[in-house]
């Protein structure tokens, strides 16, 4: 028996209350709601053998980069898989179990050709179009993200429940591919047809960011709670964002309380929880300004983490943390681990990237952090051209930007600082207070015999 669901889809469902709980799970999903996980474990328990809602949970778990969450992608697809041969699935659901097969054998990008299926003959399937995105947001793949919005965009108007979901997610696409003045236009259609797309107002929040307009953007998001209100971590991830633009603005104390405050609000082991802080930590610190004891739990947290590879940016920002942590033999680990994993022979495309670039990245880490600035700068600027594969967006990624102008900044290669500096304010657009701040301490550096960069960089701050 089917059903169909909010989008008008065929769902092989038992039930209306499976139903109901399956579309409050789906419209959670789009909306990034605190009570995604919650409503699927109530379809399932209404329906044990709705493969669907199996299926999704196996691609929400791998969604979270865990290791041990694996075991329950594996175990949700055998279940959806035994159903799937008691025939009880639409051809549209399959495709789900088939992605969710795929990741786990190692190919995340199977697993968007899967969606892409779906999508081929259920435009109007939002779940897929979410997941779609999702999938490609983890790869760093932003042309790929806007390609595949693109082929859906006269789905998604005139109505569509999900439109304004749909205008959020190309919003953000638009961002990560240098179109700021479209994503903005789309991020806030995004909004007024769907107030609690939280990802759509995050999108805005990035070309906030990124078109170097710190107060505006601290102004535009004033008063929009709504947008974020109702959602999981990722409310934690906008308060991140907040923090970006007050830190633009030199408002260290702000962004410290925001850190204590939003940030680190659960001391939660989530890698984006992890990446927040971890990253927003090293960007003051870069800024001269001292952070107490604040790493040390994040080190504890991510010393549990060593072995896991499921994604790299993730394994990226547990190695900050333990950089800068206590104990420099769970670093070590980490590091190594990265390393044998290129002496296996492997077809997982997630642990491909963990092995290049993320250990040139790593490495880079562990040499900053050594004060090796030069070995940082070498291997940072190596692991740079192929950067954006190790997932998240420029905004998150710009840690990684700074580290290497840091590195070049210590190690005396004013001409390779200049050069990364200059990259990074064409893709912008602009000269952000970090960029400004650089180039000033370039100009110091010239003008003042003596002085080292971290002087310059400090003197500038403490006036
Ligand atoms: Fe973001």
């Amino acid at each position: 028996m089917t059903h169909q669901d909010m989008f008008g889809c065929e769902t092989s469902v038992a039930n209306a209350e499976a139903l109901a709980a399956w579309n409050r799970t789906v419209h959670g999903f789009l909306a990034h709601a605190a009570w995604t996980g919650e409503t699927l474990g109530k379809a399932l328990a209404s329906d044990q053998r709705f493969a669907l809602g199996h299926a999704c949970k196996g691609l929400f778990s791998l969604l979270l980069g865990r290791r041990e969450l694996h075991a329950v992608a594996r175990d949700a697809y055998r279940t959806a898989i035994e159903i799937d041969h008691e025939n009880a699935v639409t051809r549209r659901e399959r495709h789900y179990i088939e992605a969710l097969g795929a990741w786990i054998e190692g190919s995340p990008r199977r697993a968007i050709a899967c969606m892409g299926k779906v999508l081929e003959s259920f435009p109007h399937d939002a779940l897929a179009m979410k997941l779609d995105h999702a999938i490609r947001f983890m790869l760093g793949d932003s042309k790929g993200m806007r390609k595949a919005l693109e082929q859906l965009t006269g789905t998604y108007r005139n109505g569509h429940v999900a439109e304004g979901y749909f205008n959020g997610c190309y919003a953000f696409t638009l961002e990560e591919t240098g179109e700021y003045r479209l994503a903005e236009e789309h991020g806030r259609k995004a909004l007024e047809l769907s107030p609690d797309d939280a990802w759509g107002f995050h999108a805005v929040q990035h070309v906030f960011d990124m078109t170097a307009r710190a107060e505006e953007g601290l102004a535009w998001t004033e008063g929009k709670d709504e947008a974020w209100q109702h959602c999981n971590n990722f409310r934690y991830h906008v308060h991140w964002h907040n923090a970006l633009l007050h830190l633009d603005l030199g408002h260290h104390d702000r962004v410290l309380s925001l850190y204590d405050t939003q940030i680190r609000q659960d001391k939660t082991d989530d890698y984006r929880d992890i990446a927040n802080a971890t990253s927003i930590l090293l960007r003051l610190e870069f800024d001269g300004v001292h952070v107490g004891n604040r790493w040390d739990e994040l080190a504890n947290l991510a010393s549990a983490r060593t072995q896991d590879h499921c994604v790299a940016f993730a394994d990226l920002h547990y190695m900050m943390a333990l950089c800068n942590g206590p104990d420099e033999t769970a670093a070590t680990n980490l590091l190594s681990s990265m390393q044998s994993i290129g002496e296996k022979r492997h077809n997982d495309e997630m642990q491909a990237i963990v092995h290049q670039p993320g250990l040139l990245a790593a490495t880079g880490l562990e040499a900053f952090r050594d004060h090796n600035f030069e070995l940082a700068y070498n291997c940072l600027s190596k692991a740079r051209p192929e950067l954006q594969s190790i997932g998240g967006s420029h905004a998150q990624r710009d840690v990684f930007e700074r580290l290497a102008i840091e590195s070049a900044l210590r190690g005396g290669l004013t001409s390779q600082a200049r050069g990364l500096l200059r990259e990074r304010d064409l893709h912008r657009g602009h000269r952000d207070g970090y960029s400004q701040s650089r180039w000033a301490a370039l100009e110091g550096l010239n003008s003042t015999s003596g002085n080292t960069i971290d002087h310059v960089v400090a003197d500038r701050h403490v006036a």
